[in-house]
């Protein structure tokens, strides 16, 4: 996929260990393979997205394979859509994109993170895609050139991704649903409120062409499993200290995902 430099709009062209633009940006290829393509206007922070401890905590999680059901879920709505080129827009660190290579061999796949920790962790895994620093609300891709973008656990930027996406293309976009965790949470949180989500958002410019609800059970069998969990959810923001405690003194944990994957046409 053809890059556009998110300073001036131009095509970024590969030089040696750089990208730049006719104009003159230039974007350094790091050592691990991924380019920075964040610009400080972009950011919010010094170090936007999840943190090293994040990462590392997703990655342990993902590649004891609890999530797998997911990923073969994910691979099994994508494949009839036969998409040349994915977008796996807050990509992390990279687990599903690489499911995703296997199932989908000849799909040209581009995973970007506004997080330099979760792309330095993919690019340093997995070879094939290309991952970038970026923000998925201004993607430094061209107008209509994904054929599939993907969004797991992650921000839908409806606008921009209707911009990228050619003319039918699909938007795959992947949600805790309210029964998610609740084993996690009842240990976290001394009571559970019942908050009411929005399953199927209305997405402009898009319809809803298929939903799945997947569930499943695990179990997590060490103590560092039920933290790696915590780490790779937004309760990691919202913990108390006694719940900390609590979650420190569980040993193993069986709980229960429930996931909601909305498959959105663009119209
Ligand atoms: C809950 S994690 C999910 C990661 C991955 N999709 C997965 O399921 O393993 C959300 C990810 O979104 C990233 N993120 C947050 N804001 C973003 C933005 N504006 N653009 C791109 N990525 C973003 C975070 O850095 C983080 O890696
Ligand atoms: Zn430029």
């Amino acid at each position: 996929m053809e890059l556009r430099c998110p300073v001036c709009g131009a095509p970024l062209r590969r030089r040696e260990n750089a990208f730049a633009c006719a104009a003159g940006h230039s974007f350094d290829l790091a050592r691990q393979g991924y380019v920075n393509l964040l610009t400080v206007s972009q950011k919010h922070s010094k170090s936007p997205g999840d943190t090293k401890e994040q990462v590392n905590a997703r990655r342990a999680f993902l590649s004891a394979g609890y999530y797998r059901p997911i990923a073969e879920t994910l691979c099994r709505l994508a494949a009839p859509l036969e998409p040349r080129r994915i977008v796996d827009a807050g990509c992390g660190e990279g687990y599903y994109l690489d499911a995703l290579r296997q199932a989908l061999p000849q799909a040209e796949l581009l995973g970007l993170d506004i997080s330099k920790e979760a792309v330095r962790c993919a690019a340093g895994q997995y070879k094939v895609p290309t991952f970038l620093t970026a923000t998925a609300a201004a993607m430094p891709l061209f107008d209509q050139s994904a054929d599939l973008i993907l969004s797991l656990f992650a921000l839908t930027a409806a606008a921009e991704f209707h911009r990228v996406l050619t003319p039918g293309g699909h938007f795959l976009q992947v949600l805790a649903g309210e029964a998610h965790l609740l084993g996690l949470k009842s240990i976290i949180y001394p009571q559970l409120f019942h908050k009411e989500k929005i399953s199927h958002p209305v997405l402009p410019g898009f319809s809803l062409a298929k939903s799945e609800t997947l569930e499943f059970s695990f179990t997590l069998e060490t103590q560092r499993d039920v933290e790696n969990l915590l780490y790779m959810t937004p309760h990691v923001y919202r913990i108390s200290r006694e719940g900390l405690a609590r979650l420190r003194a569980t040993p193993r944990l069986t709980d229960r995902a429930q996931v909601i994957f909305n498959l959105y046409r663009k119209e």
